[in-house]
């Protein structure tokens, strides 16, 4: 347990990284930063003012000895980078997606220690207050029984996002919209919802040249026997992040971009019912308050959120989009173990482009 502030450092000095450095204060100390790219390091360590700087991540390491690493490099280069913080026993936090396979994460969870190093995965939207709420009302009861949501990440990015040579590819960033994108939507059906039984999905490449889907639409059926339509697109030129959940008693919707706060948020009670508390609870979406809570609890020794379980059951609901888009059937969570393509890789090698 570290006896001053989170000695914190970053891997990966780009775009998201900023926004790391910016959300992290106070609780931590940022005390390092690495990449591959020694233009894009000195600029970060300029503007951020961090004085230690590595091209090596093992060097930083056993340099630096930070409590925390956050992981902000692209996609494929997570589940190696998270491994190594974690056998130098350091904990990890994962920008999303924590990794491009479930084989990959299977490999990083088993790396944890169980009072630590801990492995940790960035989904910042399950962290603003009126989730919170809403996650607290529903496992109450409060809003009856859930029956269906709406669950659609519709984006819109132009042919040049696809420049960046990691992205629109399956091995570096492990797949389009539905892996990239919508995945943060997703986590919030999930975080409300729980687990997934049974997902049907088609996936296209309609108008980007990439090699991964640029849209994809799944109908998902949940354990407790809710269901939900996902929509996870790059082609939408009025963009939006829209959720719905239709309970017994209340219909709950958010509807946002790249993160909410209260005012975002309706709730609409069915005849006769009533939803307790206030609206909101003042705390946006965000990294930020995703932050204070992983600060928090690894100044107190307790593992931080998002835990590997919840944080697989994601990942794995994204699998099973691509595996049931790409093999033109039904998938249940058995159909993803060890064995199945689509545990090794989100295309399963089976894209038919
Ligand atoms: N949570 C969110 O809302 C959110 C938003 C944007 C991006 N992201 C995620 O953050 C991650 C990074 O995205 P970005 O937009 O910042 O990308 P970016 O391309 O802007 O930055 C990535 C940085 O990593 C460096 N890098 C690449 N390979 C490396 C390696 N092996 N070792 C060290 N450094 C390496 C690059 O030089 C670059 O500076 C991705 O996983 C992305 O999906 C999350």
């Amino acid at each position: 347990m570290p006896s001053g502030p989170v000695r914190v450092a970053i891997v990966g000095t780009g775009g998201i990284a900023r926004v790391h450095a910016g959300a992290l204060r106070p609780g931590a100390a940022l005390v390092a930063a690495a990449d591959v790219d020694a233009g894009r390091l000195a600029a970060f360590a300029v503007e951020q003012g961090v004085r230690a700087t590595y091209r090596d991540l093992d060097e930083m390491l056993r340099d630096a000895r930070p409590d925390l690493v956050h992981i902000c490099t692209p996609p494929g280069a997570h589940c190696e980078q998270a491994l190594r913080c974690l056998r130098a026993g350091v904990s990890v936090l994962v920008e999303k997606p924590p990794v491009i396979s479930l084989r990959e994460f299977d490999a990083l969870a088993a790396a944890e220690g169980d009072a630590g190093p801990w492995l940790a995965s960035v989904y910042q939207h399950r962290f603003g207050g009126a989730q919170r709420r809403l996650k607290g009302l529903a496992g109450d009861g409060a809003l009856g029984r859930p029956l269906l949501a709406v669950c659609h990440t519709t984006w819109f990015r132009e042919q040049a996002y696809f420049d960046v040579p990691w992205r629109g590819r399956w091995d570096s960033e492990g797949g389009g919209p539905t892996l990239g994108h919508g995945i943060h939507q997703m986590d919030m059906l999930l975080d409300v919802l729980g687990d997934w039984a049974e997902v049907r999905a088609i996936a296209r490449r309609q108008a980007r040249r990439t090699r991964t889907e640029d849209v994809s639409m799944a109908h998902v059926t949940f354990a407790s026997g809710a269901v939900a339509s996902v929509v996870n697109s790059v082609l939408s030129p009025r963009e939006e992040s829209y959720l719905r959940f239709d309970f017994e008693g209340a219909s709950v919707e958010v509807t946002h971009l790249y993160g909410y706060g209260d005012e975002d948020w309706r709730i609409t009670p069915a005849p006769g019912w009533e939803v307790p508390g206030a609206p909101g609870a003042g705390v946006p979406s965000g990294h930020r308050a995703q932050f204070a809570e992983v600060l928090a609890c690894l100044a107190g020794g307790r593992r931080p959120p998002v835990p590997p379980a919840e944080s697989r059951r994601t990942l794995s609901l994204v699998a099973a989009i691509y595996a049931a888009a790409f093999t033109g059937r039904p998938v249940t969570p058995p159909d993803l173990g060890p064995g199945s393509p689509f545990y090794e890789r989100m295309d399963g090698g089976l894209a038919p482009w």
